[in-house]
């Protein structure tokens, strides 16, 4: 799976977000999207091919598997579109068993123009299947990739990856909502997302014995180091990945190790942190595979079939828009 986009966010963004994140009472907190820059999504690529993270290889090895399945539920002439497509690696199967049989068009969503190009070349050389590529973010993308439908298209959205796990769960039903708002009925969502599964695996997913998956969460200091003048030392902070059992979440935190002050100076402010005080990076909400047909219902679809892996718990769902 290809890491989630880079994406360019303005200095002041940054700036604007890290400040309120991290200067409130409470729980400090910078949002995930900004673990993802040239190094952070280098380090994710390393990570989907670590022993001890099975979840990317657990979603190719599905699509891999069951593209046939996928399309045999689908009647009719498909036009498919991938929120956050990557280069489209894990897609290359299902567009291949569309096109035995028929003609089949392609809309990868993406806001890397780097990992578009690349998804639209790889992808391109694929017999009948014809690609139109949208950069832009995820609903925007679709609602345009909708948009250009004949009459006789059906949708069908991919959202693999387990990337919903990374959205607060009403954040995730509220995202369902407005993908079902774009589609009519019939038109399908095909949703990738990583299953619960024993504490100590699900943690050493997130604790790597390489330190791979520290050095992606620490990356995000770094990253405001060089990009707003601060002065976090890094060797003062370690990663923590800690299972939330009311949420059903890993979450990547990063640990003072020490009583101290940082100053962000892009962010116009100073941070200070007593020993043992945390900042939450990442939340990674796990699923029962049975929890996938109440999301459905709830927001407009039905479950219509359900692939699991038998490696590494992780489910492939169908739905169906009513
Ligand atoms: C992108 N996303 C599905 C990954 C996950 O497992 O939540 C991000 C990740 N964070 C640490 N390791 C992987």
């Amino acid at each position: 799976m290809a890491a989630p986009a880079i994406a360019q966010y303005s200095e002041s963004e940054l700036a604007a977000e890290a400040r309120a994140g991290l200067v409130r009472a409470g729980q400090k907190e910078l949002p995930s999207k900004y673990l993802y820059d040239e190094i952070g999504s280098a380090l994710f690529e390393v990570i989907s091919v670590l022993p001890e993270y099975g979840l990317t290889r657990a979603d190719e090895r599905l699509m891999r598997r069951h593209a046939g399945d996928i399309v045999a539920c689908l009647a009719g002439p498909v036009r498919v579109a991938e929120l956050g497509s990557g280069s489209g690696r894990k897609t290359r199967w299902l567009l291949e068993a569309f096109s035995l049989r028929r003609p089949t068009t392609y809309c990868p969503i993406e806001i890397s123009p780097t990992a578009l190009a690349r998804c639209e070349s790889d992808l391109g050389q694929i017999e009948r299947v014809s690609i139109v590529g949208f950069e832009q973010p995820y609903l925007d993308g679709l609602r345009a990739a909708a948009s250009g439908r004949d009459a006789q298209d059906r949708m069908l959205v991919l959202f693999l990856g387990s990337t919903i796990g990374n959205f607060d769960r009403d954040a995730a039903e509220r995202f369902l909502t407005e993908v079902r708002s774009i589609l009519v009925p019939g038109d399908a969502l095909l949703l990738g997302t990583d299953l619960e599964k024993p504490l100590p695996q699900l943690l050493k997913a997130y604790d790597d014995s390489l330190g791979v998956t520290a050095a992606f969460n620490l990356n995000i200091l770094a990253r405001m180091n060089r990009e707003l003048g601060a002065d976090f030392d890094l060797a003062a902070f370690r990663h923590e990945a800690r299972y939330n059992s009311v949420f059903r979440r890993v979450e990547m935190h990063l640990s003072s190790t020490r009583n101290q002050t940082v100053a962000i100076p892009g962010a116009g402010c100073a941070v200070s942190f007593v020993e043992g005080e945390t900042i939450w990076t990442e939340s990674s909400h796990k699923y029962r595979a049975e929890d996938i047909s109440g999301m459905a219902v709830r927001n407009g679809f039905r479950r219509s079939a359900q692939w699991l892996d038998s490696e590494w718990p992780f489910a492939e769902s169908l739905l169906i828009a009513r």
